[in-house]
Order: structure tokens, then C-alpha cells, then sequence
């Protein structure tokens, strides 16, 4: 599967993966504030933006294994890989299956266990839902009004009527597809122990999707990570607080450049 890719910058590669069920247009602010120090690659993950969904079952293996095709394609042998939320499971994916191209990896907002029973029959109903409605009206209800924090509605409406407009131009049937690969995906709690790189954890403090302690069981099963808590931050850390985001991943990389010199 050929991604859609905005790919800016130069220096260490960096590879951002986006959350449900937005796109590549959400990491604006880290294409515009990272790029002086990395080149910073953020693909449309299949079915979302410019990439075209394909025929293959769901999976965040098979998304994972985009990203590896898509270093490929680029010439890159390792990269910093990080994302948000979905874009952290598929990042999981990625360290599970092509942990030797993991220079660091960034988990933003994100969790290693799979879903819950309840979580995971929800979830297909959402898919059938919007298979069977071709719209998103489900995800505008149920899922938008949970993806920012109480800050950003009462500090930043701009930013909510950005998240909102990107939900909206999300095809109804790549947010179905990529429901039913969350809800197939496997716990990735065990595997963490064998995640030697170092790994920055970003967490928004008022995120209601994933909780604090998500994040904190990581950083404890993870051999070499970092917990770092974002203030006035709910689910979309990257979008809310993109700077706060942006020097934590700055100082990330310095610091991984560092240790590899
Ligand atoms: C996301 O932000 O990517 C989703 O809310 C993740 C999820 O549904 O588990």
C-alpha cells in the first residue's frame, strides 16, 4: 500500500502517526516546529487523507507494515517513530514487527492493551454503523465532543473547529475499516519488555480516552522510557499543546543523538 505522505525538513527522521479518525493534517504544528531539527514524515495511514484503503483485512499489523514499505520507498533504514492514539497502536505494531528500523519511539495519548470485551463490541457496532450509514454523524456524537480537553473548549474553540472539520472529511468506510483493526488488535503489554530503545511517553492530563494510568503502566513495563505528563491537554496533546509536544520531543531527539554519536 502506497501512503499519501507530507514529509518536511531535514535531519534524524522522525515518522508521526496520526489518531482516529483524523489524518496527516493534524501534525501542522510539528511539520511547522520540528522540522528545523528532523525530517519529519507524517503519512495518511490507509484509507484516511490522500491514501487509498486497499483490499487487505483490518489490521494495525498491515498498517505498520505501510510504514515499514513507506521507509522503503523513502530510502530510510531507521527512523524515531512515534504516534497518537491509533497512531500509537500502530507504532506498537511497528516496534513488534520491525523493531531493528526503531532509532526511538514516541507513544502519544496512546495504551498497549487491547480492548476491553465491552470496548471491543462497541466498536463493531460503530463500524456497522458507518457501513451502513456512509456517514460519520456516529463518530461527530459519540467520539468529537471526548477528543479535546475542557482547555482547549474554553481557551482554544478554534482548535475544536479544526479537530471537528477533520472528522467530518473522514471517509465512513476507512473509519469503519480501522475500528474493526483496533478492536483485532492484539495486547502488546508483554512484548514492551523487549523494547529496548528509548521511548517517550506523552500524556494529556485531561484526556479522557486514555487515562494516566494507561500511560503510567507503559513507562513501568518499558525498559527505557520517559513519562511525561502535558497540562491543559486532553486527548490531543499534538493539536492542544503543540508546544509543550514539540520541545519534548525536540529534547527527545537531542538527547537520543546524543547516545548514538
Ligand atoms: C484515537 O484517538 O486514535 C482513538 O480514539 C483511539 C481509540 O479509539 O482507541
Amino acid at each position: 500500500m502506497q501512503l499519501y505522505t507530507r514529509d518536511v525538513g531535514g535531519g534524524t527522521p522522525l515518522v508521526l502517526l496520526h489518531a482516529f479518525p483524523l489524518s496527516s493534517a493534524m501534525w501542522l504544528a510539528q511539520r511547522e516546529g520540528l522540522a528545523a531539527r528532523f525530517r519529519v514524515i507524517t503519512p495518511d495511514l490507509r484509507g484516511f487523507g490522500g491514501s487509498p484503503l486497499g483490499a487487505d483485512d483490518p489490521s494495525v499489523d498491515a498498517m505498520a507494515d505501510d510504514v515499514a514499505a513507506l521507509l522503503d520507498t523513502l530510502g530510510i533504514e531507521r527512523a524515531i517513530v512515534g504516534g497518537l492514539s491509533m497512531g500509537g497502536y500502530v507504532t506498537l505494531a511497528f516496534c513488534r514487527r520491525h523493531a531493528e528500523r526503531v532509532l526511538g519511539a514516541v507513544l502519544a495519548d496512546t495504551k498497549a492493551t487491547a480492548d476491553a470485551d465491552g470496548a471491543r463490541e462497541a466498536r463493531i457496532r460503530t463500524a456497522e454503523r458507518l457501513e451502513a450509514e456512509e456517514s460519520v454523524s456516529v463518530l461527530l456524537d459519540d467520539l468529537l465532543p471526548r477528543l479535546v480537553g475542557p482547555t482547549t473548549m474554553r481557551q482554544r474553540a478554534l482548535v475544536y473547529g479544526r479537530v471537528r472539520g477533520l472528522v467530518q472529511s473522514t471517509p465512513p468506510l476507512a473509519a469503519a475499516w480501522a475500528q474493526r483493526a483496533m478492536a483485532a488488535r492484539p495486547d502488546s503489554t508483554e512484548a514492551l519488555a523487549d523494547f529496548r530503545t528509548p521511548t517517550l511517553i506523552l500524556q494529556g492530563a485531561e484526556d479522557t480516552i486514555v487515562s494516566e494510568e494507561d500511560a503510567r503502566r507503559m513507562a513501568e513495563a518499558l525498559p527505557n522510557a520517559e513519562l511525561i505528563m502535558i497540562p491543559g491537554s486532553g486527548h490531543l496533546t499534538a493539536v492542544e499543546q503543540p508546544q509543550l509536544f514539540n520541545d519534548a520531543v525536540t529534547e527527545f531527539g537531542a538527547a537520543l543523538t546524543r547516545t548514538l554519536r
